[in-house]
């Protein structure tokens, strides 16, 4: 699969592609039916608005709020197990500093699983949390099952040397709305070397130009995923014409949602899954 969809990312930007065709474009899931385009919900570190993100509490209040997906950030323990995890350091989210006072600002990769199991990753968010662990990339997926896809990201990747492999090794067989992705491209090449079969994203915090888009697609990248403050209907189209995709981050308001929504953007990564899933009707 994947040196076909090398082969039409590189030969697709040349020949400009029928709209029809591109409307072909597999999607991870099916259509709604109703004939119109269908934009994903995926709930950002979960439903992060309602729930402590990262956390399965998180994960669990996403599927409630009809996510199609679920992205989470993903980083390495001491001792080599994957885990779900945004920062850098463990103070913002967790009790670390009660637990471990004098590690409070040590990177992630410190501890080890033991000691990431002993912190409370919940009561940061609200009371109604507490004790809320921080999971494994392990736990994430099979407390998902097939009730949701996941996009991963891989969190600053080179920080952890082999770590592309490792997910990929984690993630086993492909499944059916499972994408991995990061803002180190370089990593997501690994990745695709690693995984050819897992479909894969490049995170840009600017708009990416042709010249970078042409390379995305050459390398077989399927999502483009911008921040929603470059993206508008007209970068959404240079992606499409390379046959990829577009997903927007992070889109908390209603008005950032429709207007993303007008721009044609395939999916939108929000804290607010629940608001997006009623934007777009239900
Ligand atoms: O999935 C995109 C988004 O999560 C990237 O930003 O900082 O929330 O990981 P960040
Ligand atoms: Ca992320």
């Amino acid at each position: 699969m994947r040196p076909v969809r090398r082969m039409l990312g590189t030969v697709l930007p040349a020949l400009l592609v029928p709209a029809a065709l591109l409307a072909a474009t597999p999607a991870a899931f099916a259509d709604p039916g109703d004939g119109g385009p269908r934009t994903e919900v995926v709930a950002h570190r979960g439903a992060s608005g309602d729930a402590p993100e990262n956390t399965l509490a998180a994960v669990e209040e996403a599927i409630t709020q009809r996510a199609d997906s679920i992205e989470v950030d993903v980083q390495r323990t001491a001792d080599g197990e994957l885990v779900l995890l945004h920062d850098a350091t463990l103070a913002r989210t967790t009790d670390v500093d009660d637990v471990f006072p004098d590690r409070a600002s040590a990177p992630v990769g410190e501890f080890t699983l033991a000691e990431l199991k002993q912190l409370d990753a919940g009561s940061w968010f609200g009371a109604g949390f507490a004790g809320e662990p921080i999971p494994t990339l392990a736990e994430l997926v099979e407390q998902v099952g097939d009730r949701a896809g996941l996009l991963i990201e891989l969190k600053d990747p080179a920080t952890y040397p082999g770590i592309e492999a490792e997910v990929a090794a984690e993630l086993g067989d492909p499944r059916p709305g499972v994408v991995v992705q990061s803002f180190d491209h370089d990593a997501m090449d690994r990745f695709a070397e690693a995984a050819p079969e897992v479909p894969a994203g490049r995170l840009y915090d600017a708009r990416p130009g042709a010249a970078e888009l042409d390379e995305a697609a050459g390398a077989g990248v399927e999502q483009v995923n911008p921040s929603f403050r470059v993206t508008d209907a007209a970068l959404v189209e240079e992606v499409r014409a390379r046959g990829m995709q577009t997903g927007v981050y992070t889109v908390n308001t209603e008005t950032d949602m429709r207007r993303m929504l007008d721009a044609g953007v395939d999916r939108i990564i929000t804290d607010h899954p629940g608001v997006l899933r009623d934007v777009l009707g239900g």
